[in-house]
């Protein structure tokens, strides 16, 4: 069977660069609302917001295709002030791309996030959000991604990954690997939440896992859940990884729940995971992503 051609939405982001890293051999169309500024990145074609739609007929009349959605206003202060931009960005963008791939008949991957559930632990012990859980997001961004999720169940369509992700920021400056690698390169000090746990996948395994996704998805609806286990606090996991990859930092404790807006923050992110990452691939790859940051 010929695999299917992949349209990768949010193709320039910190998880979007991973996918296409991963996707050597196979046929990516990259979305950006800039393609020209991402021109020649990871190998793709890479086109226009607008222009996407029709692409994906052309596609789809050429062959088999699948959509990955890893476009998202990430940026959580942002969301908290322009709560309008994140809702139609995370809501309402999700719900027009399913309704296209729908009537298309063509699968859709959407990235969702382990921000959707609230609370920390008064005993500080991870809880393991569960799919069968209520969700109930505490933040502006947590709320236009449950809408965004809310989308595709109303249209029965898309495939939703709940998911956070650490690794290699491939040139985007984003997440805990270049945060680790930042206070390294500086000779500071590194500090890490002792009371925000969480199961992260590691982004290089993850962007391979969600091609496999997009290959063998079928159209249709379901929600996952996928990370490590057993759960972490991030201060745990960024020791953990820096004195993998061979450095010692001097680790500094910090409480998120001390900070001023820790009440717009979930402390326990960790999620029950179907086919988990184990902890020693969560650091051994974690310890490879540093080791490429640093290069
Ligand atoms: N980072 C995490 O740990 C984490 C955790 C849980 C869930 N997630 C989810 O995983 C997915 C990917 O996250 P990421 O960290 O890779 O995000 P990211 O680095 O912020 O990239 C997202 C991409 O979306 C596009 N985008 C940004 N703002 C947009 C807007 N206003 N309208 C349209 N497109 C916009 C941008 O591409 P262009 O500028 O090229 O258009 C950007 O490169 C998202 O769905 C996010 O919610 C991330």
């Amino acid at each position: 069977m010929t695999a299917p051609a992949v349209v990768l939405l949010g193709a320039s982001g910190f998880l979007g660069r991973n996918i296409l890293r991963a996707a050597a051999g196979t046929t990516v169309v990259a979305v950006s609302r800039d393609p020209s500024a991402n021109e020649g990145m990871g190998g793709a074609r890479w086109i226009s917001v607008q222009q996407w739609p029709t692409e994906l007929l052309k596609l789809r009349a050429a062959g088999p295709v699948a959509v990955i959605n890893a476009a998202a206003l990430t940026d959580h202060a942002h969301c908290e002030v322009d709560v309008e931009s994140a809702m139609r960005v995370n809501a309402r963008s999700v719900g027009e791309a399913a309704t296209l791939c729908r009537d298309a008949g063509v699968p859709l991957i959407h990235i969702s996030t382990d921000g959707l559930f609230s609370g920390g632990h008064p005993d500080g012990a991870p809880h393991y959000w569960s799919l069968a859980e209520p969700t109930n997001p505490v933040s502006a961004y947590g709320k236009s991604k449950l809408a965004g999720e809310r989308a595709l169940a109303e249209l029965g369509w898309g495939h939703a990954v709940r998911m956070s992700f650490v690794g290699p920021s491939r040139g985007t400056g984003r997440g805990l690997i270049a945060f680790l690698a930042r206070r390294l390169k500086a000779g500071a000090n590194v500090e890490g939440f002792v009371d925000v746990w969480f199961t992260p996948a590691p982004i290089q395994s993850a962007a391979a896992r969600l091609l496999k996704l997009a290959r063998d998805a079928n159209g249709g609806h379901s929600i996952r859940q996928w990370g490590s286990a057993p759960a972490i606090t991030k201060h745990d996991y960024l020791s953990r990884v820096a004195v993998a990859a061979g450095f010692a930092p001097s680790m500094i404790p910090v409480r998120r729940a001390d900070l001023p807006d820790a009440d717009s923050v979930q402390l326990d992110q960790s999620l029950t995971c179907e086919d988990p990452w184990t902890a020693d691939e969560l650091i051994e790859l974690g310890a490879q992503g540093l080791r490429e940051e640093l290069a």
